[in-house]
């Protein structure tokens, strides 16, 4: 089951530097791609997260046209997903129906969450930063939930295998915690 994080946690959900699937549009017309370009830059008041994304893609078009959008976990077992996702765009295609991923309604924003991931940040674009060919989202977290089996404030990867992106169609994944105990 899915419980609900303090926004003040949030950004645990991303810290790992893992790659996420992100939504945007609505629940009648959404859009999923594949990022692996975020980063977590402030924790709490607001909780916001920084995201690149490249002026082409299709699933941008639909999230300037509510400037809301969710950042998805997805874990090993969506990997071949994850990676289509990735490498097809989304004008023309039904990306879901294509992967069998399952857009659900998500609890604060427009854009649906992606069921089968193990964790969710329901995002409102705030700024937008131009370099070069890409955008630079500045996301406020309104609404963030994890799988609680699998998140106990940080992924537990002896459960659960966030994906790392390496090259071409190779990522790695994080199997083991492991605790530094000289200073905390
Ligand atoms: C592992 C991986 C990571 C990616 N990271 C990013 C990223 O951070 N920013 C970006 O603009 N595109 C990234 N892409 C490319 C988009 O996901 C890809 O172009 C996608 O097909 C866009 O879909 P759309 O046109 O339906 O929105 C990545 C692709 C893969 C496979």
């Amino acid at each position: 089951m899915k419980k609900d994080v303090p926004l003040n946690q949030a950004k645990w959900i991303i810290e790992p530097g893992c790659v996420v699937l992100v939504t945007g549009g609505t629940m009648e017309h959404a859009n999923v791609m594949t990022f692996s370009w975020q980063t977590p830059i402030h924790t709490s008041d607001p909780c916001m997260v920084l995201l690149v994304v490249n002026r082409v893609r299709y699933t941008y078009e639909l999230i300037r046209q509510n400037n809301e959008l969710a950042i998805n976990v997805p874990g090993e077992n969506l990997l071949e997903q994850t990676h289509r996702v990735g490498m097809v765009t989304g004008r023309g295609i039904d990306k879901f129906a294509e992967s069998g991923l399952t857009p659900v309604a998500a609890n604060v924003i427009q854009p649906p969450l992606i069921e089968q991931c193990a964790g969710h940040l329901e995002c409102r674009v705030i700024e937008i930063h131009g370099v070069e060919t890409h955008d630079l989202l500045i996301c406020e977290v309104v609404h963030a939930s994890a799988e609680e089996e699998y998140f106990d404030g940080a992924w537990i990867p002896e459960k659960f295998h966030t994906l790392h992106y390496m090259h071409g169609n190779k990522y790695g994944l994080l199997t083991r915690r492991v605790e530094a105990h000289g200073m905390r």
